[in-house]
């Protein structure tokens, strides 16, 4: 099958998300509980749009090569420094006919296939914190739960089963206590403290993983509980409206956390061009969110393969246009920023 059949069938799949043409934030505006961003769904189109202002200059006179996108990802060696974003609730959000564990296991095994990791989500129910786990317990080397900022009994109840799993890595979304299906599920998702953050990579052992980070002082912050990676994140645009675009505070953070800690990025990047964007202004790595759902509840691990293989030679043909051999060749002299 082609990426455009699988995309029809996500389409015939989905009673909510419309599979526009580009996922950009645009239909959906508002539709949360939902595919969408919050409020007036600025955020998320916000974090499309601003993508489109940074553009990357070709370097071409060269002696011929290969380009190697390999990235070390605590301890695997994956494909490209791209990884499935969490996306949990696909029967909700999306108004999916595939079901949760169908979803789930074609994201997983097509990532597994084009060897990129996979961050799981974690839900309000017992059921949509137990499904990705059984997964993670299965795959401990390729998958990564981001469990949710619960009250720290709970916090450290769900980290506990998680750590039995002897995970490579652990991840909070620490912007879901702003999450509308959560508040509307009555559920205590609460905001963290530096002591909490340093709790939890004291008690995990592992590299821990804070996504949600969108301004230098929470980076600062970050850094003081010992956090081993930051994601640049604004939650899809679903956690606040008006947000700024998480591509536009890149460059600051990346610049001020000056390697002490991995930072990734994710919120609106749909191709390996958009990758490499982000690579330049300072980014370890990319999360990508929607369209693996999509491609998961279209084609299951086929329809994953085949998105994960097109991102990873899309940002190989950037790196080739562009004279970089490798990921340290990728400088942000390499793009130009119009915001
Ligand atoms: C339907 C849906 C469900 C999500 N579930 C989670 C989740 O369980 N945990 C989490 O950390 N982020 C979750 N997110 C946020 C994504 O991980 C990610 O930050 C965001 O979707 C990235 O933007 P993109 O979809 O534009 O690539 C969810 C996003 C959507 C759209």
């Amino acid at each position: 099958m082609t990426l455009d059949e699988i995309k029809l069938i996500a389409k015939d799949n989905m009673a909510v998300c419309k599979m526009c043409r580009i996922c950009n934030g645009e239909t959906c505006r508002g539709w949360t509980p939902g595919p969408g961003g919050k409020g007036s769904g600025s955020s998320f189109v916000r974090n499309v749009a601003k993508l489109k202002d940074v553009t990357i200059d070709m370097k071409l006179i060269r002696d011929d090569y290969e380009v190697d996108s390999s990235y070390d990802f605590f301890g695997l060696t994956c494909a490209a420094p791209i990884f499935a974003a969490p996306i949990a609730n696909v029967a909700i959000n999306y108004g999916s006919k595939v079901d949760e564990l169908t979803y789930l296991n074609g994201l997983t095994q097509g990532c597994k296939e084009a060897n990129l990791p996979v961050f799981l989500g974690d839900g309000a129910n017992r059921e949509a914190f137990e499904m990705p786990l059984r997964i993670h317990q299965a795959m401990n080397d390729r998958t990564i739960m981001t469990v949710k900022p619960w009250a720290m009994d709970m916090t450290m109840a769900k980290l506990s089963e998680v750590k039995a799993c002897n995970p490579v890595a652990v991840a909070m979304d620490i912007d879901a206590a702003g999450l509308i299906l959560l508040k509307k599920q009555g559920v205590p998702v609460a905001y963290k403290s530096i002591e909490d953050l340093k709790k939890i990579k004291e008690f995990m052992n592992v590299p821990f993983i804070v996504k949600g980070v969108m301004c230098v002082e929470d980076a600062q912050y970050a850094l003081e509980a010992g956090v081993d990676a930051i994601v640049v994140s604004n939650h899809g645009g679903r956690v606040l409206d008006d947000s700024t675009a998480t591509i536009e505070v890149l460059e600051e953070i990346a610049t001020f956390v000056n390697k002490r800690c991995k930072v990734f990025i994710d919120g609106g990047f749909r191709s390996g061009s958009d990758v490499f964007k982000a690579l330049a202004l300072g980014a370890d790595g990319v999360l990508i969110g929607r369209p693996f759902s999509h491609y998961s509840i279209g084609g299951q691990a086929e329809g994953v393969k085949l998105y994960a293989e097109k991102l990873i030679n899309e940002l190989k043909e950037c790196m080739r246009m562009t004279s970089c051999r490798t990921l340290d060749d990728i400088k942000r002299s390499n793009v130009r920023v119009h915001f």
